[in-house]
């Protein structure tokens, strides 16, 4: 039966698809042969959407291309419709309130499409079932429904690159609590302070704007937050206290993020100490000395690259056994890297210590644990002698 009803809605999908799409200008030359040839062009040239059809050879929609269906109940759980990152192809148009129908849908990928500036419908918030959104770089515009947050058994959203006009509030992300991936990334988020609701009395660390809400209860699942890319200043720190879960994966870079490194490290320490793999700091203005992470027992992936960062790189970095990257390229670090900074690094693969002022003084016959695959030393002070470690690499 449901089975029928998927089929149904998907036909309506269909349809309201064929009604709303345009087509992509880059293949305007086509035209000039008349709007029903270039209709015609499109069903071919989308190659999305040409196995999509009523004919009796296309009538099984589960054979369509993006849809996926369960092999057991026949549903629809997965429309993955997303365009090529390219975007010379884009689908064009509205999202239309019939797909609301594939009420078993677990997966909607529908990136790098032109929605045309729309709002995301706030219909999306009923798919019960829905574990995976992805809507990136997909021309969105408006504002982010706050009905997002009825998507109880969302697991990861991307809502990256598109054109929102104010993302002032993100609280509606404090109610997904299965939520483990969030990505939003390219988005001016600079008045987005109200979600920062925890002052932090420190001189080196901006104010942050005083909330309405007192009471934030994010997802305890959640643990890589992407937020690059954003214009977003410091106040962002006081948001990340709001978690007191696991984060795995860190990534706040390129942002205008100022302030003592040392602080937000004792901040983040408060709520990702043991969990933490992968930190992204690089491409913001923070100052101050390198901590030595010790508190954080899972750090793999260090980047502090492009910041204000002074000092010596600390010796506690040796302990790091687990550390694959390390990145503090385009600091202003002075000092001496020796064997106590790197003798126990045997997993590491990248190492970027370039444009500070460093110098490596290891023993000529030192042989290091690690085999890099990526190593930057320009600026490092090397010699006297050629670096014969070098050639075990
Ligand atoms: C895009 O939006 C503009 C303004 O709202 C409208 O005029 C235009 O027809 C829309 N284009 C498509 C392809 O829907
Ligand atoms: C979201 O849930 C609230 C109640 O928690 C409800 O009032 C609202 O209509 C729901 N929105 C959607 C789009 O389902
Ligand atoms: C907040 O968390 C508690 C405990 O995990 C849970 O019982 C409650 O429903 C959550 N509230 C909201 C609004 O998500
Ligand atoms: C971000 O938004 C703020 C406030 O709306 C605006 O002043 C600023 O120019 C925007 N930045 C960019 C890079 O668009
Ligand atoms: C950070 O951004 C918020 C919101 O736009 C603003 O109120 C605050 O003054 C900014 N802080 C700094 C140091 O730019
Ligand atoms: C975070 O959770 C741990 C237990 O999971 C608890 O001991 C600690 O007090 C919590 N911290 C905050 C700031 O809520
Ligand atoms: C960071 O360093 C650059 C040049 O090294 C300087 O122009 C800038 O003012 C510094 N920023 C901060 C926040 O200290
Ligand atoms: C490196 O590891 C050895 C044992 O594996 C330990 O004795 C030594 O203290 C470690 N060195 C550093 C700098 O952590
Ligand atoms: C180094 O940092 C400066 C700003 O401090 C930036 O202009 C420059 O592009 C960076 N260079 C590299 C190679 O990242």
């Amino acid at each position: 039966m449901s089975m029928i009803m998927d089929r149904i809605s998907l036909r309506l999908l269909h349809a309201f698809l064929m009604l709303l799409l345009h087509l992509n200008p880059a293949l305007g030359f086509i035209s000039g042969v008349g709007d029903a040839k270039v209709r015609k062009g499109l069903v071919d040239d989308y190659d999305i959407l040409s196995s999509w059809g009523s004919q009796d050879q296309k009538k099984n929609c589960c054979k369509w291309k993006g849809v996926h269906c369960s092999k057991h109940t026949g549903h629809v759980l997965e429309l993955d419709l997303r365009g090529d990152s390219e975007k010379t192809q884009p689908l064009r148009g509205k999202l239309s309130f019939s797909l609301l129908e594939l009420h078993h849908l677990s997966s909607l990928d529908l990136s790098y499409n032109d929605f045309n500036m729309s709002q995301i419908p706030e219909f999306l918030g009923s798919f019960n079932n829905l574990k995976h959104l992805y809507l990136l770089e997909a021309e969105f515009g408006g504002t982010i429904p706050y009905e997002l947050g009825n998507l109880s058994h969302l697991e990861s959203i991307d809502l990256s690159a598109n054109n929102f006009n104010n993302v002032a509030n993100l609280q509606w992300l404090s109610h997904l609590s299965s939520l483990k991936e969030f990505v939003l990334n390219s988005i001016n988020l600079s008045e987005a302070y109200d979600w920062a609701d925890v002052s932090l009395s420190s001189r080196d660390l901006p104010p942050i704007a005083p909330s309405t809400h007192t009471h934030f209860n994010y997802s305890k699942s959640l643990t890589t937050v992407d937020l690059s890319d954003n214009h977003q200043n410091s106040s962002i720190f006081g948001w990340l206290l709001n978690f007191n879960t696991s984060l795995v994966e860190i990534d706040l870079s390129s942002n205008q993020l100022s302030g003592q490194l040392v602080e937000f490290i004792n901040i983040l320490s408060g709520c990702a100490k043991d969990s933490l793999e992968i930190l992204d700091l690089s491409l913001n203005q923070m100052t101050g000395s390198l901590p030595d992470f010790s508190t954080f027992s899972s750090l793999k992936q260090i980047y502090v690259g492009t910041n204000n960062v002074t000092g010596t790189v600390p010796e506690g970095i040796g302990n790091f056994h687990q550390l694959e990257v390390f990145d503090v390229s385009n600091n202003s670090m002075h000092g001496v890297v020796t064997e106590v900074h790197l003798s126990n690094l045997s997993n590491l693969w990248f190492l970027d210590l370039s444009l500070n002022s460093l110098a490596l003084q290891l023993n000529k016959d030192w042989i290091p644990p690690f085999q890099l695959r990526v190593i930057y030393l320009s600026s490092c002070k090397l010699g006297p002698r050629f670096p014969s470690w070098l050639q075990t690499q």
